[in-house]
Formats: structure tokens, C-alpha cells, sequence
């Protein structure tokens, strides 16, 4: 028997009804949250935080190229409340970062950011963006989720290269996140 239209308009008007009351309520408990931070990607010495898990066929690194097209680093890097390696360690940030651009360096990062300090102790917010790391200013990655407090996160991160060695590729980023949340 088919469904007369009628019935169908009001389970149209309900359902934009039932849609309209969970975004007031999502709205209501939504908060936000600032971070500052410095993340510490080391490559060079005894125990990096960023390692070279491998790149494409015939892509090797030269002076002019150093990270070419489709090099994956996995990282384990440090984050501290200040921009120095002694300063209190606040979280970490596991994941991937892969080489993505051909003509010019450019990065997409895949990163889990978990705090280890202070009010958020535990909870995590995930990042998946591109990072055009030849801009020293200016750059903004996607939050795209989060753990615990930072359920269902939505957010972006400003970022700035506070040092950078061009001879290993330490670096030392300043990181300024914004985060909506529940
Ligand atoms: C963070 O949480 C972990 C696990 O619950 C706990 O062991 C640690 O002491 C906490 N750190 C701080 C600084 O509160
Ligand atoms: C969000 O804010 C409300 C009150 O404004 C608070 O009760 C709740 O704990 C906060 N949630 C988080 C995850 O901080
Ligand atoms: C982060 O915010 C602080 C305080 O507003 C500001 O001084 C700093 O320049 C910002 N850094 C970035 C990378 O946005």
C-alpha cells in the first residue's frame, strides 16, 4: 500500500523538530578550551622523537631536497609548557607525518596530541591536516577529533616555528590550539 504524502510531510516536520532540539542542546554544552604549547620533533641524536620509516622508490634526499615526496617519519615528540626541552613536559603527540608535496615541502600530519598535565590530564585531541612547514608564521592545521574531555573536538591549531636546524631538521614549534568540545 503506498504512504499518503501526508504522513510523509509530518514525518518530515518531526524529524527537522528532533534535528533543531539536539543542535540547541549541543550548542548549551559546548566549551571551549585554549592550549599553549611547544612540540619538540628530534630527529638528531641518540634517541629521536621523529623517525624515518621509509620513502617511495628513487626518492633520495639531496641537499636541495632534504625530506622529498613521500618520506614517513612516526613521531613520538614531546610537548612542554615553555619553548625550552627542561620546561615542564605537558602532553605528547603520536602519530605520522608523511612528505606530501612534489614540487614544494609541504607535510600532512596524522598526530594524536595527548596531555599528561593539568586539568586534562589524559584526554587528547587528534590533528589531521596539511602543515606548509616552509612558512615559519601563519600556519593553521584541522582538529578533527578528540578523546575524553576532548569527545568529539573540533578545533585548529596555529602554529609557529620558534627554532629550526636546517642541518638535522630539529624543530621546535609553538603551538596555539583552539578547541570546541562537550
Ligand atoms: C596524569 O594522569 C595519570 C594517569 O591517571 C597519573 O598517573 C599522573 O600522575 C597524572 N599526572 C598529573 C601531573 O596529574
Ligand atoms: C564544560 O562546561 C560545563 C559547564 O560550563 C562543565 O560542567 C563541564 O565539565 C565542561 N566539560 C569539560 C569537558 O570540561
Ligand atoms: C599564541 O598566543 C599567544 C598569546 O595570545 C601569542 O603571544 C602568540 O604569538 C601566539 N602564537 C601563535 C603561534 O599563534
Amino acid at each position: 500500500m503506498p504512504t499518503p504524502p501526508v504522513l510523509l510531510r509530518l514525518v518530515a516536520v518531526l524529524l527537522a523538530a528532533i534535528s533543531l532540539r539536539s543542535t540547541a542542546t549541543a550548542a548549551r554544552h559546548e566549551n571551549t578550551t585554549q592550549l599553549h604549547f611547544f612540540l619538540h620533533d628530534t630527529l638528531s641524536g641518540k634517541d629521536p622523537s621523529a623517525v624515518l620509516v621509509g620513502r617511495g622508490a628513487g626518492r633520495e634526499p639531496r641537499p636541495d631536497d632534504p625530506v622529498p615526496f613521500s618520506s614517513l617519519y612516526a613521531t613520538d615528540d614531546v610537548l612542554t609548557e615553555g619553548p625550552q626541552r627542561q620546561s615542564k613536559v605537558v602532553g605528547n603527540a603520536q602519530g605520522l607525518y608523511v612528505s606530501s608535496g612534489r614540487g614544494k615541502l609541504s607535510l600532512v600530519l596524522g598526530m594524536d596530541f595527548e596531555l599528561t598535565d593539568g586539568p586534562f590530564n589524559g584526554s587528547a585531541f587528534v590533528v589531521y591536516s596539511r602543515n606548509t612547514v616552509t612558512r615559519p608564521v601563519g600556519r593553521e592545521l584541522a582538529v578533527v577529533g578528540g578523546r575524553g574531555a576532548f569527545r568529539m573536538a573540533r578545533g585548529y591549531a596555529l602554529l609557529r616555528t620558534h627554532f629550526l636546524d636546517n642541518g638535522n631538521g630539529d624543530a621546535i614549534i609553538e603551538y596555539n590550539v583552539t578547541l570546541f568540545h562537550h
